[in-house]
């Protein structure tokens, strides 16, 4: 049998963890980030991603889009260089300090081939989110080899494709479903929800608290990819970023309600714009 170690991320352990930017710093100090997302019918996965990394502190951003929704993106994301879907992708990975993957890139081929080569290739911090995580189902004895970290996000639907089960199995036992793939895969599991669960490789389990919900709305998860980008691309360690990203995502959220939006009203892009409020609060 194996030990877990359970717990809730506390504000006093996003304090303790925090990397605040040093005066002397410069971009590249805080994380060159790479995000490939976004598609023609799904321009507003990659803005959101795209400006929550920006917005929760990376140094430089670079987006992987179609050529054609460039322009879209960018004037929503003005901080960010773009860099073609359609271009060989190596130069486009071979700098970074971390990449994101999937959210709004659909399921082609390209995208595929994409996700294969990150997995084996690019030795930084590597989240695979949405889309991604709908190609990952034919690729896990790649990630079973990788020896770089890997983050999944999934919601409870992506979970149970990739595990061949319902949604409601992985429900009823979500940490059990958590736990058994960080370990048996070697990858940070984010199965998220409310009271979203971090799952180690290790063996810890960190449990969310923060949220509300006023996430409950297309666009909320590519919000926390961004965030969480942004975190581990400069945080030494993979799990305080990334639990981090999970708590400080829900507490602008809660700070949102507080502050008199309605869960009904409340949209990804707010929880971007609220995102200095929460840095405040640690920083
Ligand atoms: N309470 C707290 N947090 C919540 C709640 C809730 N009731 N509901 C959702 N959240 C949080 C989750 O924990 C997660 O961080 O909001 C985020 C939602 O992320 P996703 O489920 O990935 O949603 P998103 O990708 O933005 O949009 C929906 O998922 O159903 C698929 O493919 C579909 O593209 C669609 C996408
Ligand atoms: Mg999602």
């Amino acid at each position: 049998t194996v030990s877990t170690q359970r717990a809730v991320w506390m504000p006093a352990d996003v304090n303790a963890h925090w990397q605040p930017r040093s005066a002397d710093s410069h971009k590249g100090t805080h994380g060159k980030v790479g995000i490939i997302a976004g598609s023609e019918t799904m321009p507003g996965a990659a803005a959101l991603t795209a400006g929550a990394a920006v917005n929760a502190g990376a140094g430089l951003t670079t987006v992987n889009a179609p050529r054609a929704v460039m322009p879209t993106v960018a004037a929503h994301v003005t901080e960010a260089t773009y860099f073609a879907r359609d271009d060989k992708i190596e130069p486009f990975y071979e700098n970074k300090d971390g990449i994101a993957i999937g959210p709004g890139i659909g399921f082609g081929v390209q995208g595929r081939e994409t996700l294969a080569t990150l997995i084996d290739h690019f030795k930084g911090p590597l989240i695979i989110d949405a889309d991604g995580l709908h190609m990952l189902t034919e690729m896990l004895e790649n990630v079973r080899e990788r020896e770089h970290p890997l983050i999944i996000t999934p919601h409870p639907g992506e979970m149970a494709a990739l595990i061949d089960a319902t949604p409601g199995e992985v429900n009823r036992r979500r940490f059990e479903v958590a736990e058994t793939f960080a370990r048996e895969y070697g990858v940070y599991v984010v199965l998220k929800g409310p009271c979203t669960l971090v799952a180690t490789p290790g063996g810890e389990t960190w449990i969310n608290d923060t949220g509300n919900a006023g996430l409950a709305k297309g666009g909320s998860g590519d919000v926390l990819t961004g965030m969480m980008l942004a975190f581990v691309a400069r945080y030494g360690e993979v799990q305080p970023a990334v639990s981090t990203a999970v708590h400080l995502h829900g507490y602008c959220a809660d700070d949102l309600l507080q502050r008199g939006v309605p869960a009904e009203t409340m949209t990804a892009s707010q929880i971007v714009q609220a995102l200095p409020d929460a840095l405040m609060a640690v920083d």
